[in-house]
């Protein structure tokens, strides 16, 4: 029996909370807080319990902890967005409760995200005997825990990892993203990186691509990208010499995309218009479709997994591991796409392992640093059963 208090009303915390609400001897109290107050009752309104609802601007720690002393949590979900990483782990330090993400903090002027500022708090949750849990979605998160199930039982030392992310969905808008807009398009529009051989290499944005055969979804076109779980793969894994992550894109999206890049629509920095200063991307976002509203436009599924190649007693082995998620079945589930599900499932499974104690120690921790077991069943109990293929 736990308290939990999930901070963001967007897609993904839409799932978050209809997945918390499933298990109520786990999640015995649920509050959804966030900036408007009017998406986390109607959210509410869909579930068959009541909980409870607040609004909260969760870039100001003093309104966050106010919240948590009001309603005394267990366990902080952070799914609102990686801006707001830093104040929401601050205000758990300052009550005393555990916290779960799932996205990197990245700064809001510069599209760059690391982990170096939340890891940056190892000694203080340490010393609180508090846990935080970062990158608890799908890419990072359940990828990050299938490296960790390969490392603990299909391999003795992994050399190679493909991290290979398929959303074979059509909504039928000629341009949407399937997440926040603003957070996906500085992610996409980033150059490309990947680790090789204890190296950063960098590639020009979107100018690496090879073609994968997706279960589920079939032959796609996957671009090289940066991603967050690199970061911390390329030091937890034993033998590693090289990983790299890919994402399938559309033609549609691509043109759409550099025809937006080339006018200028994706800059963050402000631009003075008519006495106004104007950040083009926020405005692009206030133009797009909201991602929550795809839900009952998408079909076709999802399908991510890691490729892992190296040795198991002397011999040469490649695996896929994988998740294939079908958007419409999520939609009659939560009211949400496959996007924002793969995502809020891995963030409620990732505070179960914490208020339950399976995971539950003090410090800062990612996925993969921690036991895959209980993680990997809790994800064929919950909605996203995995499968390994030799390849
Ligand atoms: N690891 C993964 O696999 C993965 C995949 C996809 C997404 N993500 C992450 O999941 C998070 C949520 O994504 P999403 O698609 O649900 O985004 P979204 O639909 O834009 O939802 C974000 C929610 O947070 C709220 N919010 C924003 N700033 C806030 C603030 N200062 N105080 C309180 N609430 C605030 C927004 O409020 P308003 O409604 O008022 O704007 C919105 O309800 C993001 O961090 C994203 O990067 C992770």
């Amino acid at each position: 029996m736990s308290r939990v208090l999930i901070i963001g009303a967007g897609g993904v915390g839409r799932v978050v909370v209809h997945k918390c609400a499933q298990l109520p001897e786990v999640f015995s109290d649920i509050c959804l807080a966030s900036r408007t107050r009017s998406k986390c009752d109607q959210i509410a309104g869909e579930l068959k319990r009541p909980i409870r609802t607040a609004a909260v601007d969760a870039d100001r720690v003093p309104e966050v902890t106010a919240l948590i002393r009001d309603f005394k949590p267990d366990v902080l979900i952070n799914v609102a967005l990686p801006y707001q990483d830093l104040t929401l782990m601050d205000a758990c330090l300052e009550t005393g409760v555990d916290y779960v993400d799932t996205a990197n903090y990245e700064p809001t002027d510069t599209a760059k995200f690391e982990y170096k500022w939340q890891w940056a708090y190892q000694d203080r949750f340490r010393q609180a005997g508090l846990m935080a849990l970062l990158g608890s979605g799908f890419d990072p998160g359940v990828t990050n825990v299938y490296c960790a199930y390969a490392q603990k039982h299909l391999f003795d030392e992994i050399e190679f990892v493909d991290i290979l992310d398929c959303n074979g969905g059509d909504h039928g808008y000629p341009f949407a993203t399937n997440f926040n807009p603003e957070i996906n398009i500085r992610e996409v529009t980033a150059r490309g990186r990947f680790w090789e051989a204890g190296e950063w290499k960098e590639t020009d944005p979107l100018s690496v691509h090879q073609d994968f055969d997706f279960p589920g979804v079939g032959e796609r076109r996957a671009y090289l990208m940066y991603h967050e779980e690199l970061e911390s793969l390329c030091r937890n894994l034993r033998g590693l010499k090289r990983i790299r992550f890919w994402m399938t894109f559309g033609e549609s999206y691509l043109t759409h995309l550099r025809v937006l890049e080339n006018v200028g629509m994706t800059r963050i920095d402000p631009v003075e218009y008519e006495g106004h200063q104007v950040i083009p991307l926020q405005f692009l976002k206030k133009l797009l479709p909201d991602p929550a509203s795809l839900g009952p436009r998408t079909k076709g599924k999802t399908s991510i997994g890691c490729l892992l190649e190296g040795v198991k007693d002397g011999q040469r082995k490649r695996v896929f591991i994988f998740n294939v998620c079908d958007h419409q079945e999520c939609f009659k589930e939560t009211g949400a796409q496959a996007v924002s599900y793969t995502t809020g499932v891995p963030a409620m499974i990732g505070a179960k392992q914490v208020v339950t104690g399976a995971w539950k120690q003090a410090g800062v921790f990612n996925m993969e640093q921690l036991d895959p077991d209980p993680f990997m069943a809790d994800l064929n109990r919950y909605g996203l059963p995995w499968e390994v293929q030799e390849r």
